[in-house]
């Protein structure tokens, strides 16, 4: 099962919406499967399909510590917030850089899962933070938006400067 090439930032398809899925097939299964293996291997806890160059709405994520706790995530919705945490963040497709963002502490999904069935839960803390950081990349939104515009310009120039320095050194991604 091959793993898939991560998309980063200003990659313009990580700001496309993913759409929803309709078929709960063998082609959905394989997706789910390349998207474990891309994020375990990365190593992340979550990834979304939008970071694979794939508009559907799918998101894996295993925030546990003993990596043995895989989740997929079809077509999911936050529908309640509670409370609010500022912690660190990072994503895959954001390189070499981490800031605080402020989540809701608690949060109430529903999703289909890999068989299309409903499925419906509460999410708190570290957990509801990865939720909710993947659900935003389906929506074509990265953490950095939700940092200071200053902050997010001193990104933009840094990654900038790392692209152009990649492309003399003849580097082809
Ligand atoms: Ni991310």
């Amino acid at each position: 099962m091959p793993l898939r090439n991560i998309r980063t930032y200003p990659d313009p398809v990580l700001r496309r919406k993913a759409e929803q899925v309709t078929e709960f097939d063998e082609n959905l299964k394989q997706l789910v499967s390349n998207m474990a293996e891309t994020m375990y291997n990365a190593p992340g806890v979550g990834l979304a399909a939008n970071q694979i160059g794939v508009l559907q709405q799918v998101v894996v994520i295993d925030a546990s510590e003993e990596k043995n706790n895989l989740m997929a995530l079809i077509n999911p919705e936050i529908f309640d917030g509670e409370g609010s945490v500022t912690d660190e963040e990072a994503c895959l497709s954001v390189i070499d850089y981490g800031a605080k963002v402020k989540r809701f502490q608690k949060i109430k999904v529903k999703a289909l899962n890999i068989e299309g069935k409903p499925v419906e839960f509460t999410a708190e803390d570290w957990f509801a933070r990865v939720v909710q950081h993947e659900v935003d990349h389906l929506n074509g939104v990265l953490y950095i938006d939700h940092i200071s515009a200053l902050k997010r310009a001193l990104y933009k120039k840094k990654r900038k400067k790392q692209l152009r320095e990649e492309q003399a050194a003849g580097h082809d991604k």
